[in-house]
């Protein structure tokens, strides 16, 4: 069986399009979509992820703002500059930025954002939400990597899907959704034994731990759905934690880093925006 390539960058730019066209008809009744993002402290990375999310959101014809704050802003301060943003009627989604410098409480600050306007779906309420099936709003990374899953044409309904890593962004929640769909799901981490034993056994394989190339070719069962959310740094390049030479020639469908998983979360961020707009029109 060859594999395919599972393209992330092309797919977020058809929900992209969608999403601009949802905006303009949002606009057209007077509702512009607006999405505040807090980014505290300096983190590179995180200076570049939350670029990008601006540059998307205004491509898509949102209202974009940025609130920067230094590593030194005090709990207090986070949740005052939040509770600002729950009270602005031109806001609909607002967006911690993780991780926060020490010692902020993430924990804190996430559970100060409206449920409503929590367009991350971090809020202790939303989490809940998804958990017992209720109407949430779903993280966008693992709604992205449904939604990827999804184009494979692949019925999940009894199949295996195995998730690599615990993290209440990626993990659990793309846990939840895969039982949502019907798939029997194992979800491995730093203290599985034998994590091979579980992955080769994966109809649908997540992996979600940020270590480079960490899921090799005989981890994977032949034919398998294989998606890659790791971003990390190697000598200056970015990789993921799929060896993609290895797998791609064992899997049926693998996600590149990057240009997979990454652009389908900012997607999904701006789809969530979108939908918090639509519900305030
Ligand atoms: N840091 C890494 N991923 C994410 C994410 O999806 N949302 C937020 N707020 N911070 C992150």
């Amino acid at each position: 069986m060859t594999c395919q390539r599972l393209d992330g960058k092309a797919l977020a730019l058809q929900v992209r399009e969608e999403i601009a066209r949802r905006t303009e008809a949002l606009k057209a009744r007077g509702v512009t979509p607006g999405l505040a993002v807090i980014l505290v402290g300096d983190d590179p990375a995180s200076e570049i992820y939350v670029r990008n999310k601006g540059i998307a959101c205004e491509k898509a014809g949102m209202r974009s703002v940025t609130v920067r704050l230094p590593a030194g802003t005090t709990q207090e301060e986070l949740r005052a500059r939040i509770e600002a943003l729950n009270a602005d009627p031109d806001i609909d989604g607002i967006l911690v930025q993780l991780p926060l410098p020490a010692p902020l409480d993430e924990r804190q600050a996430l559970n100060a954002i409206l449920p409503e306007k929590d367009v991350d779906g971090f809020h202790l309420l939303n989490a809940g939400r998804l958990l017992t099936g209720e109407s949430a709003v779903v993280p966008c990374t693992p709604k992205g990597v449904m939604r990827l899953i999804r184009e494979t044409g692949l019925d999940l309904s009894g199949r295996e899907a195995v998730v690599v890593g615990r993290s209440n962004i990626v993990g659990k929640p793309m846990a939840l959704l895969l039982m949502q769909s019907g798939c029997t799901v194992t979800v491995c981490h730093s203290k599985t034994r034998d994590l091979a034993a579980h992955t080769r056994r994966a109809d649908v394989l997540v992996a979600a731990v940020g270590r480079p190339g960490i899921i090799r070719g005989d981890m994977v069962k032949p034919g398998a759905v294989v998606i890659d959310v790791g971003i990390n740094r190697v000598d200056g390049k970015v990789v993921g934690d799929v060896a993609w030479d290895e797998v791609s020639s064992v899997a049926g469908w693998v996600t590149p880093v990057p240009g997979g998983v990454g652009p389908m979360t900012i997607a999904m961020l701006l789809e969530n925006t979108v939908e918090i707009a639509e519900r305030r029109a």
